[in-house]
């Protein structure tokens, strides 16, 4: 079964190790606490939040995060062993490809496009929400159609995407120091949000937390939850099924603490410092994840709530403009960061999957000046930019959360495999109680799935679908471990 052959994890780590493409050993647990945080908050918190409250979930919103929250710990706990055993870039790719075989590790690579790509784009929707709202504060009004939930062609997103684009094919490095002074002004806002907003939170906004249920009317079954459809409940929002529903969206706003995995080739002490890292960066952000949405929803009625900016409107709505200009500021020095951080983790898996041939190995051609992958960024950077520009954003947020969650899901069961095939790989980080941990990771990350609408799972299923053929059509053929047949798969023997 040569789709199911196997990259050893010692051939993973050579190549990583040999040759000019080292990367140099800098970054320590902080670092990557910093980095996670750095690349998690970001559309999920300052976007979504009011869509999720205002559609879904109600005040409950901060339930929501909680319920996503419990996701992602279980789904950090598995990242954690894996980047300890294997600390090589290109993540849920790599993992998948020492343990279940190249063809699994390909329909993750092809998913992880939904969630870097595509997450990509999401966060430059995002971004261009809140530089409307700031241009707002200076009476520049940017028509509708250009930008916004409702524009026909997002300029500003796509604009921003080709800028960093360019950043990026320049070559000009992330340092951890510009990062971190990103991240320490977003971290300020988020902590403004609270503390400020907690002076304009009134109790009658909580009544009731949460909403009675009701039936979505107008809406087609395809915009229902599978989970509903599949059980036969008329699609509701709102009540216990709506903090679920919620969940399933703003697990959005967790999205990159295994982006963290991805710096595995730069950690000083991987096997001590990524475990840190991960969960330490997934910790702070669901302390200020519960804490703004309880502040927000406390502010503004949950159905007054803007779609596009709601952190800086609920400001601007209690008569606080300067404090909804600050907040503007501070959500796109933030969303920034992410759309770029995101971009790069995008062109280290497609990468990773060139080196592997499963793509055309002249797609990893590095620019001769800027020793950057420019073929790859740039075409990231095009398609990214069109999504971003024609796609509304939940529509697409949606789709980045089940490609996640399916990786989340690949990886709980690889760290189980991992455990069965390779026994004597010394492994500094091991996920608590296996198999049951792991277990209830696919468990709580199916769930959260099945909260997603009938259309999101069909167009993951084409996704899937085309991969598969282009899997079959070109990288089975070429693939590096098929032509020097040296790495035997771990499952065969
Ligand atoms: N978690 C990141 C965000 O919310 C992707 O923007």
């Amino acid at each position: 079964m040569s789709v199911f052959r196997t990259k050893s994890v010692e051939q993973s780590i050579e190549d990583a190790e040999g040759g000019e493409h080292r990367l140099k050993r800098s970054l320590t647990a902080l670092d990557l606490t910093v980095f996670g945080i750095g690349v998690i908050v970001g559309t999920g918190i300052f976007v979504l939040t009011g869509v999720a409250a205002r559609d879904t979930a109600g005040p409950a919103v901060a339930l929501s995060f909680v319920a996503a929250a419990v996701a992602c710990g279980l789904a950090a706990l598995c990242y954690a062993e894996f980047a300890a055993t294997v600390p090589v870039a290109g993540s849920a790719y790599t993992f998948a490809y020492a343990t279940i075989g190249e063809f699994p590790a390909w329909i993750i690579g092809w998913d992880l496009m939904l969630e870097l790509a595509l997450g990509a784009a999401v966060v430059a929707s995002g971004w261009s929400g809140y530089f409307a709202s700031l241009l707002k504060n200076f009476g520049v009004y940017l028509p509708e159609s250009i930008a916004g939930d409702k524009a026909v062609f997002n300029v500003p997103a796509a604009l921003i995407v080709l800028l960093l684009t360019a950043v990026l094919v320049a070559g000009i490095k992330l340092s951890a120091r510009f990062n971190a002074t990103m991240v320490a002004i977003k971290v300020a806002v988020v902590l403004l949000v609270i503390v400020a907003g907690l002076f304009f939170v009134k109790g009658a906004n909580y009544q009731p937390f949460i909403p009675p249920s009701h039936e979505i009317a107008g809406k087609s079954g395809l915009g229902a939850p599978l989970i509903q459809v599949l059980f036969g409940v008329k699609p509701v929002v709102y009540g216990v099924f709506g903090i679920f529903t919620g969940a399933a969206l703003v697990f959005f706003a967790y999205i990159g603490f295994d982006v963290v995995a991805t710096a595995a080739e730069e950690t000083r002490r991987p096997q001590r410092d990524l475990p840190i890292g991960i969960i330490a960066s997934l910790v702070v952000c669901t302390i200020l994840y519960v804490a703004v949405s309880l502040v927000v929803v406390g502010m503004q009625h949950y159905s007054q709530l803007s779609v596009s900016a709601p952190l800086a409107d609920a400001f601007r709505a209690v008569g606080q403009p300067w404090l909804a200009t600050l907040i503007s500021f501070g959500g796109i020095a933030g969303l920034t960061t992410v759309v770029m951080i995101l971009m790069l983790g995008q062109s280290r898996v497609l990468f990773a999957m060139c080196r592997d041939n499963l793509l055309p190995r002249r797609l990893a051609r590095v620019h001769p000046r800027f020793r950057t992958p420019y073929v790859i960024t740039i075409i990231i950077g095009v398609v990214t930019a069109l999504l971003a520009a024609l796609i509304p954003l939940s529509a697409i947020a949606e789709l980045v959360n089940i490609g996640t969650l399916f990786a989340f899901v690949v990886v709980s069961i690889a760290v189980v495999i991992l455990r069965r095939t390779r026994p004597d790989l010394p492994r500094s980080f091991r996920t608590p109680w296996v198999p049951v941990l792991p277990v209830l990771s696919v468990l709580a990350c199916v769930y959260l799935m099945l909260n997603l609408p009938v259309e999101t799972w069909l167009r993951f299923l084409i996704w899937m679908v085309v991969g598969t053929g282009v899997y079959f059509g070109y990288g089975h053929r070429r693939s590096r471990v098929s032509v020097t047949g040296e790495r035997p798969s771990l499952l065969e023997t």
